[in-house]
């Protein structure tokens, strides 16, 4: 569904994404990983049109990505729940997650309400804090109602930067299960950037290892899970978490 082929970003003149190739299927989990400053962010940020190509080309669902327009790609169906979260801490649980459908209410109000109660089946301990402001949320918390707000804009590609950032190991767990069901349930695809990589070569079926905005490795995720020149690099004491 979404193909890049020899993508370059730079940021002024640094040239952080060297000629990315990459693929992702229908209701696949492609895990993208690799260190701190890689460009993991960057390659997100591009397909979610927060940034542009300066090279290459994006294809989703066969059609040339509209590069660098953020509004017109989430109107096609990819949604970027970036790093950090973002949740708005003045607003509540409801509304943050309500905002995630705002390029949607006019079309289709009845939708957004089936999805909304979807959204909270999927997350029932959102239910019971709708009302709470979303500063008052714990790490855990606030990455759910991320997540649960980027379903709400219905996308077929879900982008996740880094959700296990900051959580503790017991609420990784908890986090990476819930994509899985995630996927399978709403019918998405997913790409997942982490720096956790065991985390995330668990619950992927693809993955690539980015280094200095370079694809180093790409293969199966328990291929990678398994190979020794991954395990030495990348399941040390940062993959072990
Ligand atoms: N908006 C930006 N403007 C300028 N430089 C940036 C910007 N975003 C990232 N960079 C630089 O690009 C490189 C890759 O960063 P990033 O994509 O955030 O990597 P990662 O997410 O893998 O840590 C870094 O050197 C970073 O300093
Ligand atoms: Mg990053």
């Amino acid at each position: 569904m979404l193909t890049l082929r020899n993508v370059h970003v730079h940021h002024g003149h640094l040239h952080v994404l060297k000629g990315i190739d990459l693929h992702v299927g229908q209701g696949e989990i492609v895990a993208i990983v690799g260190a701190n400053g890689a460009g993991k962010s960057t390659l997100l940020g591009t397909m979610a049109g927060v940034y542009a190509p300066t090279e290459g080309e994006i294809l989703f669902e066969q059609k040339p990505l509209p590069y660098g327009k953020a509004e017109k790609i989430v109107d096609q169906g990819i949604c970027l729940v970036p790093e950090r979260r973002q949740i708005f801490d003045s607003l509540s649980v409801r509304d943050n997650l309500l905002l995630g459908a705002y390029r949607r209410h006019r079309r289709d109000g009845q939708e957004v309400k089936r999805d909304y109660e979807r959204v909270l089946e999927l997350f029932p301990k959102l239910q019971t804090m709708l009302d709470r402001p979303g500063g008052l949320l714990s790490g855990g918390e606030q990455q759910m109602l991320a997540i649960a707000r980027g379903l709400m804009a219905r996308p077929k590609l879900l982008l996740l930067d880094e959700p296990s950032l900051g959580l503790a190991p017991l609420v990784v767990k908890e986090v990476m299960g819930m994509l899985t069901q995630l996927c399978d349930q709403f019918q998405t695809s997913m790409i997942l950037v982490e720096q956790n990589v065991r985390a995330a070569l668990q619950i992927a079926d693809e993955a690539y290892v980015l280094e200095r905005g370079q694809i180093v490795m790409h293969g199966k995720a328990a291929e990678l899970l398994a190979d020794e020149r991954v395990a030495e690099a990348y399941l040390g004491a940062a993959g072990r978490r």
